[in-house]
């Protein structure tokens, strides 16, 4: 699938996908992944036609973008579900860099709820003088780099890692789609004052999900009644979306998601690095991070006890 024709929606539907040949392509410093991906199109996004209502999750993959997509169309339809059974999270909110979206873009209409895997520099133009709005999930990196591992695991579209160690060198080296993950966050962070920005993290959410959510209602202009709350937090929750099978993957075929090696909705916590991390590693990721963020006024919450310390 090299055309510019079908967009990697399609074939999420698909019962007869097409054998691809997904390999990273690195376009200014970021790879893109072949078949999936065009640096044509990727190029063409800065000169895209924003609308003051286009609305753009951000993250690093793996820091919780099903999630975001999940409540963003939630508390589009005021709490109602029904456009969550009938599609995909990923056709409800598709991705801008995959191939063919453009034309989709141009077609929709608002609001337009788009998410990226994106640096900041491949942005529409518009977005980074303040048009449309734009929320930029973050992730405590050591449960990224662990959720990105099982998932490239039984993704047919990343390269199946030969252990633990071996993923832990490719992050680390920011030799994976996404890139640096430090860097990803440090740009993004850094030109904030530049675009509607807002920033929240996976753990606040896991702490308390209806304060984000709010948090996010208000950023967005929304104001929905209790009610209309209530179902928005209750249709997030991970025990709710790991039994929907349109928010999590569970209908895509398994030559693109193979089912029998893994699940999209894990564990959905925080500290299961522990679980994989050796100590050696943790030591080098800290030091990592403490040379990379500090001038970065960010903090993580690492361990699920540090969450229900807190509450
Ligand atoms: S992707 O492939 O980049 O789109 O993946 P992404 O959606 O960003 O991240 C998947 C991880 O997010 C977890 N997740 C959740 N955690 C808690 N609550 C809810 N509702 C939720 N929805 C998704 C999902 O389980 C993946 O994390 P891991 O650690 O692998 O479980």
């Amino acid at each position: 699938m090299t055309t510019s024709t079908r967009t990697k929606t399609d074939h999420l539907d698909s019962t007869d996908p097409q054998v691809l040949d997904y390999l990273l392509v690195p376009h200014r410093n970021f790879n893109l992944i072949n078949g999936v991906h065009s640096p044509d199109e990727v190029d063409q996004i800065q000169n895209w036609e924003i609308r003051d209502t286009d609305i753009f999750v951000v993250t690093y993959p793996k820091s919780g973008t099903i999630w975001m997509q999940q409540i963003l169309t939630l508390i589009e339809a005021k709490g109602d579900v029904t456009p969550n059974t009938e599609h995909l999270n990923a056709q409800r909110v598709p991705w801008i860099e995959l191939i063919g979206s453009e034309k989709e873009f141009n077609a929709t209409p608002s609001p337009r709820l788009r998410v990226t895997h994106l640096q900041y520099k491949f942005m529409p133009l518009a977005v980074r003088q303040k048009r449309g709005k734009v929320i930029y999930v973050a992730r405590n990196p050591k449960d990224v780099l662990v959720s990105y591992y099982h998932f490239h695991k039984y993704a047919a579209m990343l390269e199946t890692p030969k252990d633990f160690n071996d993923f832990f060198e490719k992050f680390m080296e920011g030799k994976v789609f996404g890139n640096c993950w430090f860097e990803h966050i440090k740009t993004w962070y850094a030109n904030r004052d530049n675009m509607n920005f807002l920033y929240i993290t996976y753990e606040e959410m896991i702490k308390d999900l209806r304060s984000m959510v709010e948090r996010m209602c208000r950023f967005l202009g929304k104001d929905l009644t209790e009610e209309q709350m209530a179902s928005v937090v209750e249709h997030s929750t991970f025990r709710t979306m790991k039994q929907n099978p349109q928010a999590n993957y569970k209908t895509v075929p398994d030559s693109l998601l193979d089912h029998n090696k893994g699940t999209f909705m894990r564990k959905g916590t925080i500290g299961d690095w522990k679980n994989h991390f050796t100590v050696a590693q943790s030591e080098r990721f800290d030091s990592a991070f403490q040379e990379k963020m500090w001038d970065l006024p960010l903090s993580f919450v690492w361990d699920i006890n540090d969450v229900n310390s807190a509450t």
